[in-house]
């Protein structure tokens, strides 16, 4: 299998890497679905955007706990090692991440669309002034803008937001122009992410896809499944790069 999909690899001409939660797990952090998901342990409403303007005490106790208290010490692992190495090469071209964790850029990965936004800004939902995670204290809940007391919010999409449009054009522009596309760590259940690599597959693209377990991915589109962790598949394939 590290054969063939070394073969599509290197036969292709612009690859891009489709990533989700289940990329982060060896780091740390646990993926949203499955027995461990946060799902099981958190209600997603708190991650709902109405519920957010509603309550956003209750929802900022969960946010701080799942992504800054708890997410905030992950270092990236192998496997966002490896991406950001098949970058460097030339391997691969994009990385599309559904996560916000900033892991891929913080081992080196560059061209990263981080679909879903990321949990490194926070966002004025007042004057839509944002301000790096590090400037703002997160003792006092709900946190306010600096500039104009206005409720902060997490630069990531909730539950009922839109997808940020320069992401999504990146994001789409890339399932139109990749003639493969690798998947790692991603159940595939969330729209319009799990779009993207549907779309590259219409347009005839190769699909690899890493997963410990089939995903709804891997009957419909994928042409090599490396079942498996993400850490010990991404660096068995490397090793045939
Ligand atoms: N290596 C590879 N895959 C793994 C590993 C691992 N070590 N551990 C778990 N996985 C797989 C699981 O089998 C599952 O398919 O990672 C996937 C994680 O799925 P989800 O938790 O649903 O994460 P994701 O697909 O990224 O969720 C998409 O849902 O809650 C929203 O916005 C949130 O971006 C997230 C979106």
């Amino acid at each position: 299998m590290y054969e063939e999909a070394a073969e599509l690899i290197s036969n292709a001409k612009r690859v891009t890497a489709f990533t989700g939660a289940g990329i982060s797990v060896e780091s740390g952090i646990p993926a949203f679905r499955g027995e461990e998901g946060l799902w099981n342990k958190y209600d997603p409403i708190m991650a709902d955007i109405s519920f957010f303007l509603n309550n956003p005490l209750e929802s900022w106790k969960m946010i701080k706990e799942v992504f800054y208290d708890f997410f905030g010490e992950a270092e990236p692992n192998t496997a966002h090692y490896v991406l950001a190495e098949m970058e460097l090469s030339g391997i691969i071209k994009t990385v599309i991440t559904q996560n916000v964790d900033n892991l891929h850029q913080e081992s080196g990965s560059k061209n990263v669309v981080e679909f879903h936004g990321t949990s490194q800004k926070l966002i004025c939902v007042n004057c839509y002034k944002k301000h790096k995670i590090e400037n703002i204290d997160l003792i006092i809940l709900p946190p306010k803008c600096p500039d104009c007391c206005g409720l902060l919010k997490p630069d990531f999409v909730f539950f009922g937001e839109g997808i940020p449009e320069h992401a999504r054009n990146k994001a789409f522009l890339e399932a139109d122009k990749s003639d493969l596309f690798i998947i790692v760590g991603t159940t595939g259940e969330v729209t319009p992410a799990s779009s993207i690599p549907q779309l590259a597959k219409r347009n005839g693209a190769k699909i690899i896809e890493v997963n410990i377990e089939s995903s709804t991915f891997t009957r419909d589109i994928t042409d090599i499944f490396l079942k498996g962790k993400a850490t010990v598949e991404l660096e068995n394939l490397m090793e045939y790069l």
